[in-house]
């Protein structure tokens, strides 16, 4: 049966560049064409959980601006719940620019956050019935922190499922990460929160280690996002590696996201976090052969197809 989700977290317009590869510092380079796409890790985590067949709910801030009235539509075509989307009086809505690179499919990102800077703690406390009424809150820290903190304290004291996106990598609280069900990191974010700086290495060298490391700052579970490479899931003692499927990757942008929305939704609906895992790494997967964020998350059929593929 189909599970609840509501997003807590930030709504962009992606300005995008493909490039033969990615700029040196200092360096200037010819690149093209230039795109716009919706976006934003809340909005596509909504619409990734959404196609999974989930019921979302999302709470969040745009501006007064062009943009803002063109993302609200987008997630509300996307059968999102938006009622708790404010509009901010004299604010841009968020903005991220973004050069993916031709090859690889990765990419940089600068975020302006505008809008979604100023959804606060008062804010989630005048939409805590969204919270209480999901199965699972998922955020990402597009957002304050207080004010992912403010919307894990309700949904933990309800005994609902929260789920940390903690992207991008930023300084969380123990008080917070205790307050988490299922915390999930890429390798950079996962080096910030254990406080080591060879995000890449440590990872390649220690995988467990550094998930271990995480759950010893208090959050229930931890997955490691690992790119084509899958995930890492650790709970209790346990640490499993969870396989991904080979895909050409032409844009990596919105692919976390999309794992991360599809665990939600499949969490909601009761799977194992194992399980969810499984299926959230295959959704990112797809969303790494298609450009844009929310124009390449995968349906649910598409998700499902591959995955008796895989299991074939
Ligand atoms: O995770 C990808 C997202 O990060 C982009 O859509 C961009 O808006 C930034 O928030």
């Amino acid at each position: 049966m189909a599970g609840r989700v509501c997003i807590v977290g930030s709504v962009n317009m992606d300005l995008v560049v493909r490039a033969p590869r990615l700029p040196a510092p200092g360096e200037t380079i010819a690149g093209g064409p230039f795109k716009t796409f919706p976006g934003g890790k809340g909005a596509n985590q909504a619409v990734a959980a959404a196609r999974m067949g989930a019921a979302v709910s999302f709470v969040g801030r745009l501006g007064t601006d062009a943009y803002g009235t063109e993302l609200r539509s987008v997630l509300s075509r996307e059968g999102v719940d938006i009622t708790a989307l404010r509009a901010t009086a004299g604010e841009s809505s968020g903005v991220a620019l973004i050069t993916v690179a031709e090859g690889s499919g990765e990419n940089t990102i600068v975020v302006v956050g505008g809008a979604n800077a100023k959804l606060t703690a008062a804010d989630i406390q005048g939409v805590s019935g969204f919270i209480r009424l999901a199965d699972v809150l998922l955020m990402q820290l597009e957002v304050p922190v207080e004010t992912a903190a403010a919307a894990a304290g309700i949904a933990h004291l309800s005994g609902r499922k929260v789920l940390l996106n903690a992207a991008p990598a930023r300084d969380v609280p123990d008080e917070l990460l205790g307050s988490i069900d299922v915390l999930i990191v890429n390798a950079v974010e996962a080096a910030h929160l254990a406080g080591v700086k060879a995000e890449r290495s440590l990872l390649e060298s220690d995988p467990v280690g550094t998930a271990r490391l995480l759950l010893e700052r208090g959050p229930g579970a931890v997955v490691v996002t690992l790119g084509p490479a899958g995930a890492l899931v650790a709970e209790g003692d346990a640490v499993r590696r969870v396989r991904s499927i080979e895909v050409e990757a032409v844009d990596t942008v919105g692919a976390g996201d999309a794992f991360c929305g599809c665990l939600a939704a499949m969490l909601a609906e009761g799977k194992s976090l194992v399980d969810a895992a499984r299926v959230g790494c295959v959704a990112g997967a797809l969303a790494a052969t298609k450009a844009g964020a929310i124009p390449s998350l995968p349906q649910r059929e598409a998700v499902r197809e591959r995955l008796k593929q895989q299991e074939a």
